[in-house]
């Protein structure tokens, strides 16, 4: 491509490289005037596809966009910058962007300096970039998840030169930096990162490729953020990490996840989550603290990825099933009323029928209150995308229809179980399909709709649960 500048393409050995060092600045933004009249009228729009730590991303996105004088825009069309925010954690959530960007195609043909840029997890796979380069011409900007507090030159370079394309992506885990603004897309919930990246590696995963290695934020900038949403009238404040167990483990400070939480727990925050948290490395310490701040919501996301020794193993997951009910067992005894969540992936290369039925197994006796289910999706590069596999397609599907449906009647029966009783819900906003019912989600992560007022926007109320479909309930406001 003529005027194409290539700062640096990704590499999945540099993503498996350990760091040195937990390098952390302090980011002081000032964007000159001169660039800030260039993009005065200048609109942009971020679409994030992926996790939570995506979302988080665009939001920083978007605030520094904001910083440098965009404003944001729902209409693709008046767009000046589209950014698309992606996630490679399946081939299916890939293959939704590469309909996106085709789409953006016929954008550019009517207005020709228009910026399309691609970031996220996908920037990190170097077959995704060569694809990119040749089959989308009209992309202009590739950057990758560690490039984000510099996304702005590229941009400002791609405005103001005839530079038509800029790919800049580093493998190698970055700087922590502090204080880049960001436009929060939730009033009343927010997410709080405290550690990037993932150092588990479990054989299937594109993860730790895509995130670099673990570091972790100094807690006294963690607290700070969290204080900063207490004191603007935030009601909920997840914690996010891909593996919040680990966190601390490289600061070398004797600080821990336990001991982060239980400081966030003491700030007056009316609702505290966290995820992810890893079966393999939860300890007791961190369930006394769960158990001991009411909080500290009684809802626990807790991967089980397979209920099989044999598959546990090939996955890399460092717990075999017994460890893992005993973890359950564990939390149960301590908080009886907790609510578990989980992910499954149906279909690892070579999982057997008798394998398959021991994921059924645990989910019987676990009986969770929602799940995450998955076909097992190769992601090149990966230890288990180089394993042949003797299960069909037809057969993976088969099975994943047969754990939903165990899956859903635990759902549905942990759903019936609350009907009756009065519970604390945060109203997010008018339902979307009807209007005049409003939603929230109950301390153990329930949907429910119910009738309310605008004011309960952002508040949290009581409500009594009348009606249990498997994934939402439906209640009635009580006052007091
Ligand atoms: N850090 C989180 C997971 C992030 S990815 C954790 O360990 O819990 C979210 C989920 O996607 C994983 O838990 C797993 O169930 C699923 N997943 C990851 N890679 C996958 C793959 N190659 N195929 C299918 N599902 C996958
Ligand atoms: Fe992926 Fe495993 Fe890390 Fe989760 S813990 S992000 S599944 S490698
Ligand atoms: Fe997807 Fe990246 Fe999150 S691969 S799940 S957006 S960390």
């Amino acid at each position: 491509m003529k005027n194409e500048q290539i700062i640096s393409i990704p590499n999945l050995c540099d993503a498996r490289a350990k760091l040195t060092e937990n390098k952390i600045t302090y980011s002081n933004i000032v964007i000159n005037e001169e660039t800030k009249k260039a993009n005065k009228g200048r609109k942009y729009l971020v679409k994030t596809y992926g996790c939570q730590a995506n979302v988080r991303d665009g939001e920083m996105i978007g605030g520094l966009l904001e910083a440098a004088n965009f404003r944001k825009t729902e209409n693709i069309k008046e767009a000046d910058i589209v950014i698309i925010n992606t996630c490679a954690v399946r081939e299916n959530a890939e293959d939704k962007v590469f309909g996106e960007i085709g789409n953006l195609k016929s954008l550019k043909c009517k207005n020709k300096k228009k910026i399309f840029a691609l970031c996220g997890c996908m920037a990190l796979e170097p077959h995704i970039v060569d694809k990119v380069k040749e089959t989308f011409p009209h992309i202009n900007l590739i950057f990758g998840t560690h490039e984000i507090p510099y996304f702005l030159s590229y941009v400002e370079e791609l405005f103001n030169s005839d530079v038509s394309r800029i790919i800049s992506v580093k493998s190698q885990a970055g700087e922590i930096v502090e204080n880049l603004p960001s436009i929060r897309q939730d009033e009343f919930k927010a997410f709080v990162n405290i550690m990037y990246g993932c150092n588990k590696f479990c054989s299937y995963c594109i993860v730790p490729y895509t995130r670099g290695r673990e570091r972790s934020r100094l807690a006294k900038d963690i607290l700070q953020e969290c204080r900063q949403l207490v004191d603007s009238g935030y009601q909920e404040i997840t914690l996010l990490g891909q593996n919040v167990n680990a966190y601390g483990k490289d600061l070398k400070d004797g600080t821990s996840f336990a001991l982060l939480l239980e400081e966030v727990a003491k700030m007056d925050i009316p609702r505290l989550r966290f995820v992810t948290s890893h079966p393999w490395d939860f300890s007791d310490e961190l369930i006394d603290t769960i158990a001991k701040y009411p909080n500290i919501m009684k809802s626990i996301h807790l991967p089980l990825q397979s209920g099989n020794d044999d598959v546990l193993k090939k996955m890399g997951r460092r717990y075999s099933a017994r460890e893992y009910l005993d973890l359950v067992a564990k939390m149960r005894n301590k908080m009886p009323s907790i609510a578990l969540s989980t992910d499954i992936i149906v279909g690892f290369p070579n999982e057997t029928e008798e394998q398959f039925e021991d994921t059924l197994k645990i989910v019987d006796l676990v009986k969770y209150d929602f799940a995450f289910t998955f076909i097992y999706s190769p992601r090149p590069g990966t230890p288990a995308a180089n394993l042949k596999d003797d299960v069909s397609k037809k057969e993976k599907h088969t099975r994943f229809k047969e754990l939903v449906k165990k899956l859903e009647i635990s759902i549905l029966e942990s759903s019936q179980k609350m009907i009756g009783n009065i519970y604390p819900v945060l109203v997010e906003g008018r339902s979307k399909n009807n209007p005049e019912m409003y939603s929230g989600y109950t301390e153990s992560s329930k949907l429910v709709h119910f009738k309310a007022i605008p004011s309960d926007i952002g508040k949290i109320i009581k409500v009594k649960i009348v009606k249990a479909q498997t994934y939402s309930l439906q209640g009635e406001v009580v006052d007091g």
